[in-house]
Parts: C-alpha cells; structure tokens; sequence
C-alpha cells in the first residue's frame, strides 16, 4: 500500500511508533508537532530507526493558516489525528485549554483536510468514552459516557466527525479506541517520556525500577476484581501502531467505509499483576503501597476486539511480559527520556 499520511502530534508516543509503522508499510509520512508534549529528539531517533529522513513541520494544530498550508504544500492522502491533550487530572483543573486544543485543534484540521479534498481521516479517541462500563468486555456499541473534560473531548470529536461523515459521505473516517497503551518500541530508542511526575501506571512504575521515585502507590485494594486492584486492558504500543496501518489500509480500499473500533486485546489485567510481570521482566523489586482509589477510576475495563479482528485483519500479539520486557529496556536506555 502506498500514499502519503499526515500525522498530528508526530513526536508523542502512540505517533511515533505509528510513524515507523507506516515506514515499513510503505507509506510515506508527513509529520507535525508543537513539541508542547514532545521532544524534537524523536525525530532524530526515527531516522535512525528507519534509515531515512523525516518529512516534519512544526505547526500548532489549532493554527487553520498553518493547516491549510501544509495540505498545499503535501500531497496528502490521508491524516492521523493524534495531537491532543490527554491528562484526564490535569483536564479537570484547566477544561478550557483542553476544549480549545482537542476540539480546536479537530476541526482546524478537518476544515483544512476538506479544503483540500483529502478526506480521509483516523481519530485517536479513547476507551474513556465508555465511562464507567456497562458491560465486559466492552463492544463499540456500549452505551457512551464522559467522567471527565479530558473525556468530553474525546466523545465530542467523535460525535463531530460522525456529523460531518453524515453531511458528506465522501469522507471516509476511523474512530479507534484505545484501551492502556504500553510498552515501546523494541530497540530502546523511541518511547513514553511523560513529563513530570507520571499519571499512568507503566511509566510510574519504569520510573520506580529505574530509582527515579521510592514507591508505587497502588490505587485501591478493594475494587471487586479478582485481587482487590483495578483491572485494565493494556495494548503493546507497537500493536496499536500496527492497528492504525490496519485502519488506514481500509479506509484507503476502494471499498473502504468509516467505522469505530476498539484497539485493545481483549484481556483484563490487575495493577498487581502488572507489577509482578514487570518484576520478572526486569529482575526489579517494585515497592508498593496500597492507597486509597483514585477519583473518577472503574474498577474493571477492557475491550471486546472482535470488531478490529472482523473488519481489519487486525489483532495484538504482544502480551504482557512483552510490554514489561519493552518498557524496561526504553527506561533503562533512557532514564531520563529524550533529555539523555
Ligand atoms: C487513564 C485515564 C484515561 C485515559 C488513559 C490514557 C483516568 C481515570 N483515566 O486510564 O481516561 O484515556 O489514562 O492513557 O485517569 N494506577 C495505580 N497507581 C498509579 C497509576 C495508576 O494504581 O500510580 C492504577 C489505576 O488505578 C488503574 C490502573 O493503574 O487501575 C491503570 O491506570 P492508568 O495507567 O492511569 O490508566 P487508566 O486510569 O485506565
């Protein structure tokens, strides 16, 4: 398959293991960033990995000037909608930077894709539009909820996109899912570099092996899942990098439609069992400490992913000891992200 993708937010974590995706596919990659969350060292990084040169502009997203530039400046086939803010804490203290940039940003884009007739288009939602889950494991047609701006966000560029697929059906639009993100690429060199302290489980943990912080506090030990901890659905990122080659892939078919669907394994994993399998991975001992639940948390979530295997060929084949072994060798490699 070949043509030419636009991705958005091309130095963060899931863009940049979904841009050397598209490398080895056979497309070619056009990349903007802000660095607002991002290190411009990814991009050295990327051509060292894929032995050639990256195709990159720094552009803010919500800039329509800029946008509308870049789609004449690049034959662009069709447009990977990463950038946004994803701090679901952080969106609960500020929602109107998360409003202006994630939906800002959204349709900044998408009026420059339609200016230019490519119309093409996969967003980056999240599995947090199920709220609390009605139902496990979860289907694309669970009911739909927001517990948070951040939340929001992610629900209204899906209910926006859905409109504008409805207003003109010559667009033809992906809406993937994400369940809990993981792992890093397999040489070392590309991965999650959060800046501060860590709000997700992995990069928090990496950062306890690696001597960076004393402890992992564990939120809830009384959650009604098998051992008491919250249980997630975590994905390989270059699985869901893979997901995101399938997606494109089908939409690009000449018999390609827009859909929705989860990225996610389809299995359930607790905090503690996480821990255990990055103990192994790593031969780290991880301190913990059991705390009270963090606000706004469910207790289980985790994907039915049959709709991705059905429509798109697609599945994760990564299981946890591989995430584990992965997010070691990034953080060892690199303790302090992109600044070593
Ligand atoms: C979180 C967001 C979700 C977002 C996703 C992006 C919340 C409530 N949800 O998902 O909307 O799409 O990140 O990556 O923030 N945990 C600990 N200790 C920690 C960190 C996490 O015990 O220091 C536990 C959590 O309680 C949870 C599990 O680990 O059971 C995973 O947490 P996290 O990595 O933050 O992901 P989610 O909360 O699932």
């Amino acid at each position: 398959m070949s043509g030419t993708v636009l991705l958005t937010g091309a130095t963060g974590y899931i863009a940049s293991h979904t841009w050397l995706a598209l490398w080895a596919a056979g497309f070619d990659v056009v990349g903007v960033d802000d660095f607002s969350n991002s290190s411009p060292e990814v991009l050295h990084r990327l051509q060292r990995l894929g032995d050639r040169a990256c195709v990159f502009e720094r552009a803010d997203v919500c800039d329509g000037a800029a946008m509308r530039s870049l789609f004449t400046r690049h034959a662009i086939d069709a447009v990977v909608h990463f950038a946004a803010f994803k701090a679901v804490g952080e969106s609960c203290a500020k929602p109107l930077a998360y409003y202006r940039n994630n939906i800002g940003g959204l349709i900044s884009v998408a009026e420059a894709m339609g200016a230019s007739g490519c119309k093409t288009l996969v967003f980056s939602s999240s599995a947090t539009v199920y709220g609390v889950p009605e139902v496990l494991p979860i289907p694309e047609s669970a009911a739909l909820a927001t517990t948070s701006p951040y939340g929001a966000t992610k629900l209204i560029g899906e209910n926006l996109l859905t409109d504008l697929g409805h207003a003109d059906p010559s667009w033809r639009i992906a809406l993937l899912r994400y369940f809990n993100p993981v792992g890093a690429h397999d040489s070392g060199l590309i991965g999650e570099d959060p800046r501060g302290t860590p709000n997700n489980l992995m990069p928090y943990i990496t950062q306890v092996a690696v001597g960076k912080r004393e402890r992992l506090q564990v939120f809830g030990g009384d959650y009604d899942t098998p051992d008491g901890t919250g249980v997630r659905d975590y994905i390989h990122v270059s699985d869901l990098a893979g997901g995101h080659v399938a997606a494109l892939r089908h939409l690009m078919h000449p018999s390609g439609r827009s859909f929705t669907a989860n990225l996610g394994t389809g299995r359930g994993h607790s905090v503690l069992e996480l821990v255990r399998a990055f103990e192994q991975a790593s031969g780290c001992h991880i301190l913990y400490d059991i705390v009270a639940r963090r606000p706004g948390d469910v207790a289980s979530c985790y994907a039915d992913p049959s709709r991705a295997r059905q429509l798109l060929g697609w599945q994760a084949s990564r299981d946890i000891a591989a995430m584990c072994a992965d997010s070691w060798r990034w953080q060892q490699s690199n303790p302090n992200g992109y600044n070593d």
